[in-house]
């Protein structure tokens, strides 16, 4: 079952998609981490959305989801959409190319206080190439500002500053929390919640039971 991971800005998402990502083979699609490659590769697409990243804005939905389209292509492997949809015309986009490729989906909804977000993102550092998060207090290196994989050096985001998180925040509430209304009443698409307040080895729990139990409410 493919899996819509719904919540706000450092709720978690991309952290758990590593872990399952890991435990049971599913392929991560990252619109946030697809965007910052186009950006790295000066792509046309990369060039258009670089203002709207910078601001903390959402990136124009036609842009979004003719990449969500070329990035899913034919693929067959089962795919957690982390950060897609974040609107209700992505979330009926996503609807009907899943209908098109006769893919069903659960959307798992972060459940997260706000206070606790600004703190879990500027404290955070990623290992750019992968994608793989870390936490200075939460999920620490192995050692500062090293990637424990790959040795590589690790990075903080140029929109994890508190000003511009108070834009994606705002942009989250107007724009994407609606999608839990929008899933909720959805004929085809079950939601299920995770209590994301907890550590991080406790929301990998939660979302691990979910996906061997076969999908029941965690929270
Ligand atoms: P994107 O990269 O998707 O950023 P985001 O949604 O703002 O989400 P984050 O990656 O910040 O949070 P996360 O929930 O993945 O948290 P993480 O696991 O890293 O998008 C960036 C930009 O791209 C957007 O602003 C927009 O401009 C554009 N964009 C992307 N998709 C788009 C779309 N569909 N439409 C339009 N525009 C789009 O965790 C955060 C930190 O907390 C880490 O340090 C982690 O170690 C720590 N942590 C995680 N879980 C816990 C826990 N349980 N307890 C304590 N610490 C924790």
């Amino acid at each position: 079952m493919n899996l819509i991971f719904l919540g706000p800005p450092g709720a978690g998402k991309g952290t758990q998609a590593k872990v399952l990502e890991e435990r049971f083979g599913y392929q991560q699609l990252s619109t946030g981490d697809i965007l910052r490659r186009h950006r790295a590769e000066k792509t046309p697409l990369g060039l258009e959305a670089q203002a709207y990243m910078d601001r903390g804005e959402l990136v124009p939905d036609d842009l979004i989801i003719r990449m969500v389209e070329t990035e899913l292509g034919a693929s067959g492997a089962e795919v957690i959409f982390d950060g897609f949809p974040r609107t209700v015309a992505q979330a009926e986009a996503l609807d009907a190319l899943l209908a098109r490729q006769g893919r069903g989906a659960v959307a798992i909804a972060f459940d997260v206080d706000n206070d606790v977000l600004t703190e879990r993102l500027t404290g955070r550092w990623t290992h750019a190439p992968s994608g793989r998060t870390y936490h200075v207090k939460h999920n620490p290196p192995r050692i500062a500002g090293i990637d424990d994989v790959t040795g590589e050096a690790l990075m903080q985001r140029p929109d994890d500053t508190e000003e511009t998180i108070r834009t994606r925040l705002a942009e989250y509430h107007a724009k994407t929390a609606p999608l839990v209304g929008y899933y909720r009443k959805s004929p085809v698409t079950k939601l299920v919640h995770v209590n994301a307040l907890e550590p991080i080895d406790l929301v990998s729990a939660q979302l691990v039971n979910m996906v061997s139990g076969g999908m029941g409410d965690a929270a």
